[in-house]
């Protein structure tokens, strides 16, 4: 079976084509990274006339490159929901025109869902396993009882930890997207700054939510001191950052007696946060699994597979009334494809 993928949720344009048998054919991204990097951060209505310029080479590329045609494809899977809805629409209405002309099903993807399942192109995980995912949109925990079996534990309540990290990075004037770059950065500095540990501690319904916007007001402050260098401030802030994610996530596998975690999104690439998850996790007896670094940022190939393990295990399929949700949870989402 041959999925076709296309990703459109927020900045990069993705088309993927997944082969049940063969694994990844082909996954090409246009990155508009350097065109958002001058406003610090995505640019919808720009984003979107992107989007409507690459999509169709992108594809051109993904059934060139993969050896395909369009009637080699046997369904088309899109993403559909959360993300700048003015992004979304172009995948959609697109997966939905190729859906019309191939006659092939459309297969909807959550955005989330299908960056927790990007570690099943590679390797298996063994359910239950406790996720989190951490991008630019995105802070949340999830417990996965299966595939569209999805428990919400908690999510940020203001910035999602990429986007701190953004942030961060553009008071330091160290220019968009700020996460690889702190992180380059802060091997050069040390923690010298304590730096709240947000919600850390948190008991109660609380326990699995987030809070980053403090955390960057406390770095704003202390840069305003011009004290300590950036390579300190960077070493500093991403210590704290790290010390929550690692935290919280430890407190939902206890809690649920999981021996597996899965770390998805833009973030899971960063270098400190595998090491403490390495290191936390022996010490706590469980396994921290991390998709190799090409599936961690926005791509199709984990929109294209997410479809067909969607085709196989529940066939929730889409009509062409269907219609993109900028906010929609993942357990939410089942719910509707359930309708
Ligand atoms: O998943 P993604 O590509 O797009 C969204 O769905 O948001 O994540 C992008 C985010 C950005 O905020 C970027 O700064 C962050 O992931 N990021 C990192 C690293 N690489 C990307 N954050 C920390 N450390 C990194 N190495
Ligand atoms: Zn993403």
């Amino acid at each position: 079976m041959i999925i076709l993928g296309i990703e459109t949720s927020c900045d990069d344009t993705g088309v993927c084509l997944y082969s049940s048998s063969g694994g990844i054919l082909s996954n090409i991204v246009s990155s508009q990274v350097k065109l958002h990097a001058q406003w610090g951060g995505v640019y919808p209505d720009l984003a979107a006339r992107e989007h409507t310029k690459n999509l169709i080479p992108v594809l051109d590329r993904a059934l060139e490159e993969g050896g395909k045609n369009l009637s080699d494809i046997d369904a088309i899977a899109v993403t559909v929901a959360p993300g700048l809805i003015v992004s979304l629409v172009i995948g959609i209405s697109a997966a939905k025109t190729l859906s019309l002309v191939t006659g092939k099903p459309l297969v909807p993807v959550h955005h989330i869902e299908a960056h927790i399942f990007a570690i099943f192109i590679e390797r298996e995980v063994e359910f239950p396993f406790i996720a989190l995912v951490v991008s630019g949109g995105h802070t949340e925990l999830y417990l996965i009882k299966g595939f569209e079996q999805y428990m919400y534990l908690g999510g940020t309540l203001d910035d999602a930890a990429g986007e701190a990290y953004d942030k961060v990075a553009r008071m330091l004037g160290l220019g968009y997207p700020g996460g690889p770059v702190i992180d380059k950065l802060a091997k050069e500095g040390k923690e010298v700054i304590k730096f709240p540990r947000p919600m850390l501690n948190d008991k109660g319904k609380n326990r699995f939510n987030f809070s980053f916007s403090g955390l960057k007001s406390a770095v704003m402050r202390e840069l305003e001191k011009g004290k300590y260098s950036k390579e300190d401030i960077a070493a500093s802030f991403q210590e704290a950052v790290v010390d929550v994610l690692v935290g919280k996530t430890t407190d939902a596998v206890k809690e649920f007696g999981v021996k597996n975690v899965v770390v998805a999104g833009g973030v899971s690439a960063n270098s400190r946060l595998r090491e403490k998850f390495t290191e936390v996790s022996l010490s706590e007896g469980y396994t921290v699994h991390f998709p190799p670094l090409y599936l961690c940022t926005d791509n199709a190939a984990m929109v294209a597979y997410t479809g067909y393990r969607r085709l196989k295990e529940s066939g929730r399929t889409i009509g062409f009334d269907f219609e993109g949700k900028a906010r929609l949870r993942m357990d939410r989402f089942v719910e509707l494809l359930r309708k």
